[in-house]
């Protein structure tokens, strides 16, 4: 079985938790993690978890990009701890445990305080995607959740319109996919239409989805307290990006 999980906003011990606890409480091992993003790309918070205190992820864990990551610094960070995990780029496929998963990372843009250089999915990321035979992939990997699914906006977010980034409509009319699996917005959520049925997993701390055989997907709510508050969310804090009790999206 696949752990599903996201949002972990450099609080990378939060995953081995829930590894520990989906393998107690189902009675199986969790095969690998899959991370949909706001993983916590930064140097300082990966040097102090993998370095100073040496620790791993208990599995295998892949992850696509969010809009929390340090963008500049992702493509040697990520070669530099290639042993610690790996990284999905946008617009690939990539069969893990019997699936092909399209992976996308990114997010519709917000605004310039708070949309990061390399953080929106573009045009050209859409169309590299759409080149990409419609059944050859079986469930899409996003960050930010599809439009016109119905995921509501956050209380105060609301300035920055409906939900959802442009031009997922196409990739779901192309892809069909049997799951289309997301995070982003800190929100449990579901939908389903008549080809695919649509998961919005809430922040690492409050969960996480497990992918089994014949795309079964169940949520599995499990609350974690929040250790230490990092460097990244104390500035974000700081600049009222987000409230202490709200890490941002
Ligand atoms: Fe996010």
């Amino acid at each position: 079985m696949i752990l599903v999980i996201c949002d972990t906003h450099c609080y990378f011990d939060m995953v081995n938790r829930q590894i520990e606890y989906a393998e107690s409480s189902v009675g199986r091992d969790v095969s690998c993690v899959i991370h949909l993003g706001d993983f916590g790309i930064y140097r300082s918070h990966l040097h102090d978890f993998f370095v100073k205190k040496n620790k791993r992820f208990r599995r295998p864990l892949y992850f696509i990009d969010g809009n929390h990551e340090d963008f500049d610094a992702l493509p040697w960070l990520i070669k530099k701890y290639e042993e610690c995990f790996t990284y999905l780029q946008r617009g690939t496929v990539h069969t893990i445990a019997g699936y092909r998963f399209l992976a996308l990372g990114g997010t519709a843009y917000m605004d310039s305080m708070i949309t990061q250089k390399g953080a929106v999915i573009t045009d050209q990321q859409i169309n590299e995607c759409l080149g990409i035979p419609g059944d050859a992939v079986d469930i899409i990997l996003t960050h930010d959740c599809p439009a016109g699914i119905g995921v509501p906006n956050t209380p105060g977010l609301e300035h920055f319109g409906d939900t959802g980034f442009p031009r997922s409509g196409e990739l779901a009319a192309h892809f069909k996919p049997k799951l289309w699996l997301f995070g982003h917005h800190h929100k449990w959520h579901s939908y389903q239409d008549c080809h695919t049925a649509y998961y919005g997993l809430c922040g690492a701390w409050k969960g996480f989805g497990i992918l089994d055989d014949h795309y079964r997907f169940t949520i599995m709510k499990h609350t974690l307290e929040w250790e230490k508050t990092p460097f990244i969310e104390k500035i974000l804090i700081k600049l009222k990006i987000i409230r202490p009790d709200a890490p941002p999206q």
